[in-house]
């Protein structure tokens, strides 16, 4: 399928835009130093923290599954039945409850993902959300697919 561009120069810290890619929502996140250092604090409440599922290019093999650490790149599309995410970065918000950490929150059935996109346990979700393919062309321009 074809490789779709996407500039990423006016991406803001603690933003996500949303662009398509092979007819799929695909997410790219500026996560904020605040952000990374949450995401180990996760691993304990997790069902794959280190993602051993291969659900993820090699070069997305580590601790923040991105080449970048701060930007992220994901299909935005729930592994349990399809359902896109919301983005939900703010901490403890009154619908989520006091020990949501920042991440994606499936509307559908709850599942909840954290802002790797690692699934929490304990939701419907089997999996974490898949990394797509992607390079960088320049500091400001990726390529998807
Ligand atoms: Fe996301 Fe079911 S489709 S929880």
């Amino acid at each position: 399928g074809a490789s779709v561009e996407v500039d990423i120069s006016k991406l803001e810290p603690g933003q996500k835009i949303t662009i398509e890619w092979r007819g799929k929502p695909v997410w790219v996140v500026k996560r904020t130093p605040e952000m990374l250092a949450l995401l180990p604090k996760n691993d304990p409440k997790l069902a794959d923290p280190t993602s051993i599922v291969d659900h993820q290019p090699q070069y997305c093999h580590n601790a923040t599954r991105s080449i970048k650490p701060e930007i992220w790149v994901a299909v935005g599309v729930c592994t349990h039945l399809g359902c896109s995410p919301t983005f939900r970065p703010d901490l403890a918000p009154a619908d989520l409850g006091a020990d949501w950490v920042g991440g994606f929150y499936c509307p559908c059935h709850g599942s909840k993902f954290d802002l790797a996109g690692r699934v929490f346990l304990g939701v419907p979700a089997p999996t974490n959300l898949i990394i797509p393919e992607h390079k960088y062309l320049s500091d400001t321009r990726l390529l998807v697919g």
